[in-house]
């Protein structure tokens, strides 16, 4: 029975929908009502984002600092903060809730909010290793619930453009993609490092919320703020900048799997600061007859982020935050170039098309209870599989086909 067909069934039931709120079908003018689950630096962002769309508003954040939960209220005067997001997810006047943990937690929120009958909007990657992923996307795919993963580049008109022309057969026969993010880091302070706030002591921070049964014996204030640094919480670049490039680029392409095997090599290089995860290393991930490379680094950003796709009667070319060799500026966008054997006469093409706001496809697909957002799950499950194949090769030194990865358990990601 779809949703429709339950609430004419059930009809007249404003009691019914009250106790079943994310149930309701939702004009443009109703009010969607959201929760944050984790109001971080991201989380922020993302609510701000939220708020600027038509009839939404916040009536709760969850998080397991009290600093954040003040942050949160100062922002949205009148809503309800709470410690534990299950608490939030007990709320039957919350329609959708936006998931901005530290990884390791994405997928405990990302199943619980489907349960609790949540739309959600899930930050990348998806999940924080390979079994969390199969779960979710299992779930995701028995929901009726509105999932859009938070890789927003997914909504760029780049995107539509490179897919045209893909579409099209402008680039031929394509056997590699290149990719990179290159970033500069201040000579002294590693990438991602932030300042611990002198209130971040176990009577403002739940702990054990956070740890969710990781084994750390005492509480470590530089660890809860710096998750990203550790294998235990976050699974470095390749989770924080490989998802959003590899989501783009596979659905560019209209793959749909994961990859067949990936290997990655590097090392910390840049700041020896304690940190546990690889500045620098590129990844090579295998799909049929072709081969998808992402390279990072912290030490250099003169080449930005960008992607290129080589074909055999073209190129596309999608730059951000290049430095022009000549000039000096930053240059960016979609472009594509012919191969002059394989494309006679065929034009060079710059790419115009414009996106969409993420967040606000989101919302119009929770009004028009429509699955297929710009990132469904089925865009978190492959590219959250292709990512920690990368570092599961990482850390054994070896290539990893998928169907290795597949045998591989939460003591892998550790
Ligand atoms: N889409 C993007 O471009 C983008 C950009 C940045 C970050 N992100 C993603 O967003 C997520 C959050 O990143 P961030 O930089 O905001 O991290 P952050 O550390 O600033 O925020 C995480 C928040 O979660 C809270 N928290 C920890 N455990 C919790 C629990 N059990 N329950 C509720 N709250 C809890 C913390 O107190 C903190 O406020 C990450 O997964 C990251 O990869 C996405």
């Amino acid at each position: 029975m779809d949703r429709r067909n339950f609430l004419s069934n059930v009809g007249k039931g404003a009691v019914a929908m009250a106790a079943m709120p994310s149930m309701r079908a939702l004009g443009a003018n109703d009010r969607i009502r959201i929760g944050l689950i984790g109001a971080g630096d991201r989380g922020m962002q993302d609510l701000s984002d939220a708020l600027k769309q038509p009839n939404v508003e916040c009536v709760a954040v969850a998080d397991a600092y009290s600093r954040r939960r003040d942050l949160a209220k100062a922002r949205v005067p009148g809503i309800t903060t709470y410690d534990d997001p299950m608490r939030l997810l007990e709320r039957k006047d919350i329609d959708a809730v936006i998931n901005a943990t530290p990884l390791h937690l994405h997928a405990k929120y990302f199943l619980a909010s489907l349960d609790a009958g949540k739309d959600l909007y899930s930050e990348k990657t998806m999940t924080w290793d390979i079994p969390q992923a199969v779960a979710c996307l299992k779930a995701g795919e028995a929901s009726k619930q509105v999932i859009q993963i938070g890789t927003q580049h997914e909504s760029s008109g780049e995107l539509k453009d490179a897919k045209e022309w893909i579409a099209k057969g402008y680039l031929g026969k394509i056997t590699m993609v290149e990719s990179w993010i290159s970033r500069n880091t201040p000579r002294g302070h590693g990438q991602w490092v932030r300042p611990v706030p002198s209130d971040c002591n176990p009577e403002h921070v739940n702990w054990q919320l956070f740890l969710d049964g990781r084994p750390e014996p005492r509480f470590d204030a530089y660890k809860y703020i710096n998750w990203r640094l550790f294998w235990e919480f976050s699974g470095g670049n390749v989770t924080e900048n490989m998802v959003h490039q590899n989501a783009w680029i596979t659905s560019a392409l209209g793959l749909k799997d994961p990859p067949l095997a990936a290997s990655m090599m590097g090392g910390i290089f840049s700041e020896k600061d304690g940190r546990q995860v690889p500045d620098t290393f590129n990844v090579t991930l295998e799909y049929p007859e072709m081969i998808v490379v992402w390279q990072s680094t912290f030490s250099n950003s003169h080449y930005g982020l960008g992607e290129h796709f080589l074909g055999s009667s073209g190129t596309i070319e999608h730059v951000s935050g290049s430095t022009d060799m000549i000039t000096g500026r930053t240059t960016g966008g979609v472009s594509f170039y012919p191969e002059r054997v394989n494309s006679p006469g065929v034009p060079a093409m710059h790419g115009e098309s414009k996106g969409v706001n993420h967040m606000a496809n989101w919302f119009e697909c929770i009004r028009s209870r429509n699955k297929a957002t710009n990132a469904p799950v089925e865009t978190g499950y492959r590219t959250a599989v292709a990512g920690h194949m990368a570092n599961l090769a990482y850390r054994r030194k070896t290539r990893v086909t998928l169907e290795e990865a597949m045998q591989a358990t939460k003591a892998d990601w550790m």
